[in-house]
């Protein structure tokens, strides 16, 4: 029997991908203009990096992470996101060193094991932004801008930006305790997972996608009402920025994030047309992040953005190829079809496309592969046309042809073609 792709993690074929050029082009010139550089991370990481970074006690660590001992017995994982490799980059090579606001794009697979559906993968791609050294709510208000500069660039339908804060640890340890009393109010009609997030990361309720548990949540406390001055103000001046850069928002108190490191300022970007994967990109940030593994106290801040939603997105004709010439190769006969090899390949590194097929055909079957190629000129090389010295060239669009003399025969097709 033939072996199939792994549940959930699927092939990128040809025919799409051209949206995923597209989403990569654009993301790097808009970045570059933000000045955002391209940094380069493993797939694979040290367990302990995650688990110290994203949380023990949230999902992604507890139950999605493709995680195995290697052949030395060391615990490694398939990177269920980006962000903690790259701020463990950031430390290891001691990128600190330069003084001022550093900023980062990378992109590329993550792997966690959730159950897969419609925008929801077990191998899926992110595009992923940080900033370090930034305490300056203007930088959240940037990030986000450039988020929805981004998707407004590759003109996705009614994005949305939903925005909220978590406060800093000042403010999330008494928040905590309220909402450790209010679920033991009601802890008897939580599901068996909340029974065991109320006792060890009560905030990790908020992610919960059991019904019963949703409506319990919504009466819930939310933190954003329990902030501490400084965060408050904060909030606010993130907020100002947004509008002075005109930026619509919406402030949910329920936008916690799946991942235990945020602090102050959450974000996601939300669209209708995903169904119940309605989030292309989120992110905030994260200041007590880089000391937690080991590097400097220095602030960050960034966003994921999820390609296969992206992709999803797009306007079917988004990343279609450029309409350029091409040629198809015809040979007839034994010695026509070892010339016609030699000039493909040597029209190829002059910068032409050209196709050719090996079977021998009748110059029928040839004609039809070219259409099928969509080529543009067929240069047809007969033996018969090799004797008098000579090659035919047939304009597909115009239906015409023209003799062209062998002598020079590339500088001719460079100068009709390029
Ligand atoms: P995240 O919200 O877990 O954040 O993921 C970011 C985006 O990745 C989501 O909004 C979604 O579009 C996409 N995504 C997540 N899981 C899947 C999946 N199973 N299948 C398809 N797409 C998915 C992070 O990963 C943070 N590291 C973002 C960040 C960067 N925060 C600060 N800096």
């Amino acid at each position: 029997m033939a072996i199939k792709a792994v549940k959930g993690i699927n092939d990128i074929l040809p025919n799409v991908v051209g949206r995923w050029q597209l989403v990569e082009s654009v993301a790097r010139r808009i970045f570059s203009n933000f000045g955002f550089q391209e940094i380069r991370i493993p797939i694979l990481e040290k367990t302990e990096l995650f688990a110290r970074s994203i949380g023990e006690t949230t999902d992604i660590v507890e139950k999605e992470m493709y995680t195995f001992p290697d052949r030395n017995g060391q615990l490694l994982t398939l990177r269920p996101e980006a962000t903690a490799s790259v701020v463990r980059a950031f430390i290891q090579h001691k990128l600190h060193l330069e003084p001022g606001m550093r900023k980062f794009y990378t992109m590329g697979p993550m792997f966690r094991h959730e159950r897969p559906q419609k925008g929801r993968y077990r191998q899926f791609h992110q595009i992923d932004v940080e900033v370090f050294g930034v305490d300056d709510p203007m930088i959240d208000a940037e990030v986000i801008y450039m988020l929805l500069v981004y998707l407004q660039e590759l003109k996705l339908p009614d994005i949305k930006m939903h925005i909220n804060s978590m406060g800093c640890p000042d403010c999330r340890l008494p928040f905590r305790q309220s909402l450790a009393d209010y679920l033991e109010g009601v802890s008897d009609k939580l599901c068996s997972d909340c029974q065991r997030r109320r006792r060890t990361n009560p905030l990790r309720i908020f992610d919960c996608k059991v019904d019963s548990c949703g409506k319990l949540v919504d009466e819930a406390p939310v933190l954003l009402e329990h902030l501490c001055h400084e965060c408050g103000e904060n909030f606010q001046s993130v907020q100002d920025n947004l509008h002075s850069l005109a930026v619509a928002y919406t402030i949910d108190p329920l936008l916690v994030r799946g991942l235990d490191y945020y602090t102050r300022t959450t974000f996601e970007a939300i669209t209708p047309h995903l169904g119940a994967q309605d989030a292309v990109g989120g992110g905030g940030r994260y200041d007590g992040l880089m000391k937690v593994l080991g590097g400097p106290d220095l602030p960050g801040t960034g966003f994921a953005i999820g390609m296969e939603r992206l992709i999803l997105l797009l306007d079917d004709k988004a990343g279609a190829p450029k309409e350029r010439n091409r040629l198809f190769v015809a040979c007839l006969g034994e010695e026509a079809k070892s010339r016609g090899f030699s000039l493909a390949q040597e029209l190829r590194v002059s910068g032409l496309s050209v196709e050719m097929d090996y079977e021998s055909k009748s110059l029928k079957a040839q004609m039809r592969r070219a259409d099928k190629l969509a080529s543009t000129h067929v240069l047809i090389v007969g033996d018969d046309e090799l004797a008098k010295g000579a090659a035919l060239l047939r304009d597909m669009e115009a239906s015409s042809q023209e003799e062209i003399p062998l002598e020079g025969l590339v500088e001719q097709l460079l100068g009709r073609m390029k």
